[in-house]
């Protein structure tokens, strides 16, 4: 029982780590692509569109909102209010991308969703999906609703997508988002890029919508607006908060901080294998974890199998790497990772145009004072708004759905990208 509990943790609340580090980017707007005499760029082919009627959606949403919202810290979906405005179109997108790190070129999909009846220009929301403890729940995988008897579950879909497509195209928005490098129905074998920036950013998704939103603007496209939520936007400062090797003082206010998450250490090991491999430092994995880890460390990157870790003998953020990892020079490929985590860094950016931050103020992952960190070295244009009690699944969820009650006075994501229309 024990072990169901660990896994239905790592099951639920991993999805979110990487994927809350960013709602969206909406930037400007984009030919209508279900419009005649729109020319279709070659680099991408669309598949075949499913239709998802706005009830289904809703009644999707609302058998999954209590799976995130499992306090109960918002007020329940309520479909009249909160509804799907019209039946949405998804289509999977297939295309290539060139690995910067590597120089590879790689087939990869992605969904693009799109209200049924939209208008002659859309505006766009680029969501980033970071990692899953999966190969395959990713957001292309929702045309899976092709079928009409497919029921959306949180252990086999992507359930934030569902999210983000009843949030944004269903009113009024396209959202696109990618399933990444080494996920999905391409993936053949192909080992996922966590928390690598290039690999990442240039597949379109991202340690953030913080790496693309920089990425996007150095290229001179415009965005309008940015959230986020729940972002570890210093890796280097994330690593040592998970290891124990810097803490923070109590936010204002609060008697208790959450612990660290159980779902850390694999998120650790995934980054540990991604950078072994995007970065050419063979065996970073082994030099790394502690003695007693090793073996599972590899098998676990190998085959993302949590039930095959016995719970009782697993490695948590702060016992999993090896003792001397922060303590002076001990290896190359450590010294190594410690520089890229810095390199990759998303803080040293100065935004201009508006970027809202949503952290919870019971982030078993995330510490308010890391955002502050965020917020003031990121320019007038940023803004935090904390959630009180909210987990990190919380955050997320009340990013999309909260009211000003919630979200400290502020409004949700929709609603401020909407006012950002007029
Ligand atoms: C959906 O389920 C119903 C009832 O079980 C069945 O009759 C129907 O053939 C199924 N449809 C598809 C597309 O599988
Ligand atoms: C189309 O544009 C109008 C005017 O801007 C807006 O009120 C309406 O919500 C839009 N419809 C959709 C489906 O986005
Ligand atoms: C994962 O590990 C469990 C426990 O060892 C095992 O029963 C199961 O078959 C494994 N799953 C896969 C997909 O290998
Ligand atoms: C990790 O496990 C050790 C026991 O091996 C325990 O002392 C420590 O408090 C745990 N740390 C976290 C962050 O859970």
């Amino acid at each position: 029982m024990a072990l169901r509990v660990y896994i239905l943790l790592i099951r639920t609340v991993w999805l979110i780590i990487l994927e809350n580090l960013a709602v969206g980017v909406m930037a400007g707007s984009t030919p209508n692509p279900w419009k005649e005499h729109v020319e279709k760029p070659t680099t991408y082919r669309l598949e075949a569109e499913t239709v998802v009627t706005a009830g289904r959606l809703d009644s999707a949403v609302a058998s999954s909102f209590p799976l995130f919202d499992t306090l109960s810290i918002l007020p329940a979906f309520n479909a009249k209010t909160q509804g799907a405005r019209s039946d949405v179109i998804l289509r999977r997108i297939v295309t290539t991308t060139t690995i910067p790190e590597t120089g590879e070129v790689v087939a990869v999909t992605g969904l693009l969703a799109v209200p049924a009846s939209p208008n002659s220009t859309i505006p766009v929301v680029s969501w980033q999906h970071g990692t899953i403890l999966s190969f395959d729940q990713v957001p292309s995988n929702m045309v899976k609703l092709f079928d009409p008897n497919y029921t959306l579950t949180d252990n086999a879909d992507s359930l934030e997508t569902l999210f983000n497509i009843h949030r944004f195209a269903a009113n009024g928005f396209a959202v696109i988002a990618a399933d990444y490098l080494g996920k999905g129905p391409l993936r053949d074998g192909r080992r996922e890029a966590y928390v690598v920036k290039g690999a990442t950013t240039q597949t379109c998704g991202a340690l953030n919508t913080q790496w693309l939103h920089q990425a996007l603007r150095s290229d001179g496209v415009p965005i309008e607006a940015t959230a986020v939520a729940s972002p570890f936007s210093d890796l280097d400062q994330a690593w040592r908060y998970w290891s124990g090797r810097v803490s923070f003082p109590l936010p204002d206010g609060l008697h208790r901080y959450p612990a660290l998450a159980a779902w850390i250490a694999p998120c650790m090991l995934i980054a540990l294998g991604s950078y072994e491999l995007y970065y050419n430092l063979p065996e970073l994995l082994e030099v790394s974890v502690r003695p007693q880890y090793r073996e599972l460390a590899r098998k676990y990157w190998n085959d993302y199998n949590i039930s095959a870790i016995d719970s009782s003998d697993a490695p948590n953020s702060s016992n999993l790497l090896v003792e001397s990892f922060w303590d002076g020079y001990t290896d190359d490929r450590i010294s190594a990772l410690q520089r890229q985590l810095m390199t990759n860094t998303a803080i040293n950016w100065e935004y201009d145009s508006p970027i809202r931050f949503y952290y919870g103020l019971a982030d078993e992952a995330i510490h308010p004072a890391m955002v502050m960190r965020t917020l003031s070295a990121g320019g007038k244009f940023t803004e935090g708004i904390q959630i009180a009690r909210a987990s990190h699944r919380v955050t997320f969820l009340a990013g999309l759905y909260g009211n000003e009650a919630s979200l400290d006075g502020h409004d949700n994501v929709l609603s401020w990208f909407q006012s950002k229309l007029k």
